[in-house]
């Protein structure tokens, strides 16, 4: 079953024990910030925040929605719950369930008004300070408005209308900056195609709703594919769009509130800095491009989701690494690769595959981590490790072991040289090619048996399944109980 909208989606956190109400008066200013962030470290519940100072009743926000959890067998609660499964749903479960229905993508349809156009903003009227936007961190460049959301930009070429997530700060009331990464599919229309021919991009930002909507936003599908297809696919239901007021976009009708407007070409901005997905404040404050807002429309009570980023686990680490793997993982089965799984670690923020291999003959494990670098999520992931298929990839104590044991420190890495243009950020780059995401490289630690050696030559693996004769092992586990186990 579908969430309407992102209250139903509170309302299931909170019968599941993922949400708190803090009714405690909190400042915009820093103390939501310190009090999400404080939530992942502990992977305490969701903080809903009511009370926020200088908003009065009515203007609420919702932080941590997709962090992971405490509680046992539920890391990954407020994501599978945000799928509509079990919240003891098992991660490779998750992923699989997510290649399914991704494989099957609903249209939207249009309807004529939404819960999003209870209260419109025109023109002079537009003020984005109305909503109690939080300043995160400290020495952050302004208050960032955008951090769960979606940024919807339409191809003007053709019907290829994209959704992402890309970070957003206040300027002044009526204009807001963020990083527009030329790798990125709204950077490759806006300086390719808006910038290059002097037009200005329309823009429609969208925060709340389903919580598949922020999801498929932050996932990194190809190009072409039109995210809210893919949501309708995950939520088994077409998404209820509706008309902007003042731009040729489509928003889901029960956002919680919705920012129109235009980037002019050529304009640029002091945005920034800001504590990032890679769990540092990773650049510095430069020029970008400018979103200048036109409307503003917006629920009754609007609810403003946070994400406080830093460092894992995220959101982002919780949510952008799960649909990497699974994004990967169809990627190169369809390729017909023998592959059993892939999982990307929270803790890696996107920048660590590990993959579990039948190896077909030698070298094989390269083929992989070619293979895989060709998708959009390789863009992203400088570490690449393969290992067996009796590796359990989701499991890092078994690759952390495979990688100490089975992969020989000189000739089991491989380094290469060239490789595309990171995004922004990554913090082992010097701060110029950070700025560029330029000096780029990939290492593959190849953590496989050698096809070549004999099997006599593989040592045998000193665990349960594999050292102990098979009716010694059915008699331990049917007794278990009986020697005085739980
Ligand atoms: C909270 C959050 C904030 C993000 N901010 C940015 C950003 O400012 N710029 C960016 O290029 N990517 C950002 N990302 C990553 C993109 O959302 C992600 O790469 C996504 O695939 C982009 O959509 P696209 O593939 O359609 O370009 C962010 C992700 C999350 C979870």
């Amino acid at each position: 079953m579908a969430y309407k909208d992102l209250r139903e989606f509170i309302a299931k956190l909170e019968e599941e024990g993922e949400l708190v109400r803090i009714k405690k008066e909190v400042d915009w200013d820093l103390e939501v910030g310190a009090i999400i962030r404080r939530s992942y470290d502990l992977m305490a519940p969701a903080p809903f925040f009511e009370n926020i100072k200088g908003y009065g009743n009515g203007f609420k926000i919702l932080g941590a929605s997709a962090g992971v959890s405490n509680k046992p067998n539920r890391y990954f609660a407020r994501l599978a719950l945000s799928l509509g499964m079990n919240p003891e749903s098992k991660i490779s479960d998750i992923i699989e369930e997510y290649i399914k229905r991704r494989k099957n993508p609903i249209k939207p349809v249009i309807v004529s008004d939404g819960p999003c156009k209870e209260n419109i903003d025109i023109g002079d009227e537009v003020n984005l300070y109305k909503f109690p936007t939080p300043v995160i961190h400290e020495g952050d460049g302004g208050r960032y408005i955008g951090t769960w959301h979606i940024v919807v930009t339409k191809d003007p070429d053709s019907e290829w209308v994209n959704w992402g997530m890309y970070r957003l700060m206040i300027h002044d009331e009526k204009t807001m900056g963020g990083i527009i990464a030329p790798p990125q599919h709204i950077g490759q229309m806006y300086y390719q195609k808006y910038e290059a021919r002097n037009k200005p991009m329309e823009f429609a930002v969208a925060m709340g709703g389903d919580p598949v909507i922020a999801i498929v936003a932050c996932s990194m599908l190809p190009p072409y594919v039109n995210e809210v297809d893919v949501a309708g696919g995950l939520r088994g239901e077409p998404v209820e769009l509706v008309k902007c007021e003042t731009v040729d976009l489509y928003v889901p009708a029960t956002s919680e509130i919705v920012i129109e407007g235009e980037v002019l070409p050529y304009e640029r901005k002091e945005e920034g800095p800001f504590g990032e997905y890679v769990g540092y404040r990773a650049s510095e404050r430069s020029p970008k491009p400018v979103y200048h807002v036109k409307a503003v429309t917006y629920r009754n009570d609007p609810i403003l989701p946070v994400s406080c980023m830093g460092v894992p686990v995220d959101e982002s680490a919780a949510v952008v690494p799960i649909t990497n793997s699974a994004e990967i993982l169809n990627e190169l089965r369809e390729q017909g690769l023998p592959i059993k799984m892939v999982y990307c670690p929270p803790e890696g923020v996107s920048h660590m595959a590990s993959v579990s291999i039948k190896v077909s003959y030698p070298n094989f494990a390269k083929k992989v981590a070619y293979s895989l670098w060709a998708t959009k999520p390789g863009i992203y992931l400088p570490y690449v490790v393969v290992v067996d298929d009796d590796v359990d990839v989701t499991n890092m104590v078994e690759v952390i072991h495979a990688f100490c044991v089975k992969c020989h420190p000189y000739r089991g890495i491989y380094k290469f040289k060239d490789s595309p243009t990171y995004p922004f950020l990554m913090p082992f780059l010097s701060p110029e090619n950070r700025l560029k995401g330029t000096d780029g490289g990939y290492a593959l630690f190849d953590c496989t048996w050698p096809k070549q050696w004999p099997p006599e030559a593989i040592p045998k693996k000193a665990s349960f399944d594999v050292l102990w004769p098979k009716d010694i092992q059915e008699k331990v586990l049917k007794n278990w109980k009986d020697y005085g186990y739980k």
